[in-house]
């Protein structure tokens, strides 16, 4: 079931009011230009380099969620008189149900403004309320922004065993 509960409305340092919400099978639409609008470069990191196409299935996959197994919430903004998603944070819950793998991508002109720390501290407290024990994320050893807000989350961070290019932050939660 959607939680609607958790909304939070804040002001960020600049720029207009910003809530996060739970995301929403309508918010389809909102979320391919919010997907259609990153930059190569947030593409990249968001996606440990992989290339994707934003097709209707994949718009359907990243709006209707199994909230049982997984949650996604979207920071939201009015842009003009239209609600534009601006970030999503979201986490899918392993087959041990004790872990679960987290992912967080801000549009490009949000960047740095306090929202994605705001986003994972919330996500990491709703999967602690939900019994999750602990959450991890693969980060691309050069994303240095993102290795310092897991940072300073606290985070531990490994180098995978496989892959230098590749940083594994976990956080027992
Ligand atoms: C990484 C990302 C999610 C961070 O979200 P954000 O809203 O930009 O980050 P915040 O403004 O909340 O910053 C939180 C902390 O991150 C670190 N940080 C953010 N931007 C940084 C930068 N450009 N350089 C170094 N550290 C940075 C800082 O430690 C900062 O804390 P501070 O403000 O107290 O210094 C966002 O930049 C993003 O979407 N990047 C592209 C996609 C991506 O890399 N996703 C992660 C995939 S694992």
């Amino acid at each position: 079931m959607i939680p609607e509960e958790f909304d939070e409305s804040f002001q960020p340092i600049i720029g207009a009011p910003v809530t996060i919400r739970p995301l929403r099978p309508d918010d389809s639409g909102i979320e391919r230009d919010f997907v259609s609008g990153l930059s190569n470069e947030t593409r990249y990191n968001r996606l440990l380099g992989g290339a994707i196409k934003v097709s209707d299935e994949y718009i359907r996959r990243l709006t209707e969620l199994d909230w049982s197994r997984e949650a996604a919430f979207a920071a939201v903004t009015m842009l003009g008189d239209r609600e534009s998603i601006i970030g999503v944070a979201r986490y899918v819950i392993e087959d041990d149900g004790e872990d679960c793998e987290f992912a967080l991508v801000l549009a490009d002109a949000w960047q740095g403004r306090g929202i994605g720390r705001r986003m994972l501290e919330k996500l990491m407290n709703i999967a602690a309320q939900r019994g999750i024990k602990r959450m991890h994320g693969e980060i691309l050893s050069t994303n240095v922004p993102m290795l310092a807000l897991v940072r300073k989350l606290g985070f531990r961070l490994k180098r995978h065993p496989q892959d230098a290019t590749v940083t594994r932050a976990v956080k027992y939660l």
